[in-house]
């Protein structure tokens, strides 16, 4: 594999580990916000982004190359209300794809079909992360100042297998 896209596919184990401490994170927040669903389903996320960071661990492995593992950064947004998570999970998982984008162009670069191949399931994940982040912020808009449909939000979002 070109050392290129090895490297790019080495960082982006870290960027879904990190994406992983910054669900959880997330999920922190809205246990002490009392939004227990809310809370599970960011947990749930926080659990995705972990086997995501094993996908490419495992694929790199599998074709023979290094895996170096690099320090997790510290969550270190701070939330002024219970729209600021779900904003922010959007605006980061618009991040991931734009990394995903810069790692599939690299293994076209490279002439790396295997790797383009094993990214196309990554590029169909960020459509769906950014579709499910939006809904989070489009049905926030509506209910976070209505209690009652809070609530059955907070349940919807606490049932997500
Ligand atoms: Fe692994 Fe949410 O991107």
């Amino acid at each position: 594999m070109e050392t290129t896209v090895a490297q790019l596919l080495n960082d982006q184990i870290n960027k879904e580990l990190y994406s992983a401490y910054l669900y959880l994170d997330m999920s922190n927040y809205y246990e002490d916000a009392g939004l227990s669903g809310f809370a599970a389903w960011y947990r749930k996320q926080a659990e995705e982004e972990q086997e995501h960071a094993l996908k490419i661990y495992d694929y790199l492995h599998d074709n023979g190359e290094k895996v170096t593992l690099e320090a997790i950064a510290k969550p270190a947004l701070t939330y002024a209300s219970i729209e600021d998570p779900a904003r922010e999970a959007l605006k980061h998982e618009q991040y991931v794809t734009s990394l995903i984008h810069n790692l599939y162009a690299a293994a076209v670069e490279a002439k790396d079909y295997r790797t383009q191949q094993f990214l196309v399931w990554f590029i169909t994940e960020q459509g769906e992360e950014e579709k499910n982040a939006r809904d989070i912020v489009d049905e926030l808009a509506f209910c976070a100042q209505d209690k009652a449909a809070l609530y059955l939000m907070n349940s919807r979002m606490g049932s997500r297998d």
